[in-house]
């Protein structure tokens, strides 16, 4: 075969690794972190025990789930030197950039930074995904010219997320679908920052500096910054009634519809299912219905309008009824990609974990396509 016919192009269906973590079908629209099915997880775990699960292998008995709950609040404060320099980031700079730079800073105050022991990579996993939430909910309150809430003992990742970002206790309900949401998000197989991720500490390199890679790479629009992106769409819809015409003007301008289409799910995203669910059920909990209508009435109409051009595989991605769900949630929509990352980071750290226990540099090759046997005329000569 030649190097051509055996490239493929965004290396798509292309198997570049091994991983017990998570297993996605496409296909069939499922979605399996460890052998338990997602739905599974969402309905009858927490986030906290789908983070137990992603770096122990199975769900925590009692005690490992309050241990693990215990390591995670006596480390969800973050480091005062950090704070001094999250106060001077610019409050306009885009949320996922100051995101990178806190985590890049972050690595200066781990005294673990520089050991890639496994003991000392387990201690900044934890560390990462007690802080990761903590620095967002700051971002947000500095960006807004607020004070900084600090985190609370005892309570779970998504309380103390809305406590720390809104300054008021959550209600059940909406810590409750924070929680399924982070669930939902946990992980995701070799998805683009989670190998960006796993290229990058395959060279040996700190896991601070690949989840920094990570968080550049999940920043794009194609990737995480898709459900800001379907957020800035409902807004422009504005109406279910204007859909059917919106989606039109989309596709007839060759513009994407944000939160619709999967590299591998060729059917409804599973998370797409639950949290379509979710935002309904906040919906009529909260009395505030319009975001849930948009996106429903723009879901049926982006399926039927892209099933006439052939597109029958394109339906909505985990990103088209987040957005409606944060925004229910109070988060303000330029933050829906860090509270992403926020509940990705347990994933992320399992899959730095899992390429360091049995590491081989990720390094393919390319199809050259330049020019050959090209002479260099000294600079003098050039014009
Ligand atoms: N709206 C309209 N058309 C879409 C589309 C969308 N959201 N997603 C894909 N398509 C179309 C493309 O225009 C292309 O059509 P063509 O063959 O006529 O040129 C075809 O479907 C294949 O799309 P492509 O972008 O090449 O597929 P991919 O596997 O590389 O991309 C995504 C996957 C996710 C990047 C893509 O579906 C997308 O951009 N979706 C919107 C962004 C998004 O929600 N990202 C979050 C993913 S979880």
């Amino acid at each position: 075969m030649s190097d051509e016919a055996a490239f493929k192009v965004g290396l798509e269906d292309v198997i570049a690794g091994v991983s017990s973590i998570t297993s996605v079908n496409g296909l069939e629209g499922r979605l399996v972190y460890r052998g338990y099915d997602i739905h599974d997880l969402a309905l009858n775990s927490t986030f906290e025990e789908v983070i137990y699960l992603l770096w122990h292998e199975d769900l925590p008995t009692h005690a490992e789930l309050r241990d693990l709950s215990a390591e995670l609040d006596a480390n969800r404060q973050i480091p005062e030197g950090l704070i001094k320099f999250l106060r001077q980031f610019p409050v306009d700079a885009p949320p996922m950039d100051s995101l990178r730079s806190a985590i890049s800073l972050l690595s200066f105050f781990d005294p673990d930074t520089g050991d890639n022991s496994l003991e000392a990579n387990r201690r900044k996993a934890m560390r990462l995904t007690a802080q990761f939430g903590t620095i967002v909910a700051a971002l947000a309150r500095l960006g807004q010219g607020k004070e900084i809430i600090a985190p609370v003992s005892g309570k779970t990742t998504a309380w103390n997320f809305l406590y720390m970002l809104n300054g008021v206790e959550p209600n059940h309900t909406m810590e409750h679908a924070l929680d399924v949401a982070m669930v939902l998000h946990a992980d995701h197989e070799f998805n683009p920052s989670t190998f960006a991720a796993r290229v990058s500490v395959a060279t040996l390199t700190d896991m601070y500096a690949a989840v920094t890679t990570a968080i550049g790479t999940l920043a794009g629009p194609l990737h995480g910054g898709a459900n800001v992106e379907v957020m800035r769409m409902l807004e422009q819809v504005g109406d279910p009634h204007e859909a059917e015409e919106f989606v039109a003007d989309a596709l007839k301008n060759g513009r994407k519809l944000m939160g619709i289409g999967h590299r591998v799910y060729k059917t409804l995203d599973p998370r797409a299912m639950s949290l379509r669910y979710m935002s309904r059920q906040l919906a009529e909990t909260s009395g505030n219905r319009k975001w849930y209508d948009i996106s429903e009435a723009l879901e049926g109409a982006a399926e039927r309008a892209l099933a006439a051009k052939g597109k029958t595989t394109l339906k909505a991605n985990v990103d088209f009824f987040s957005a409606s769900v944060y925004h229910v949630l109070g988060i303000p929509t330029e933050f829906f990609t860090p509270v992403f990352a926020v509940a990705r980071i347990p994933g992320l750290t399992a899959h730095i974990l899992e390429q360091l226990g049995h590491n081989k540099l990720i390094r393919p090759r390319a199809v050259y396509t330049g020019e050959t046997g090209r002479k260099v005329t000294p600079l003098s000569h050039r014009g």
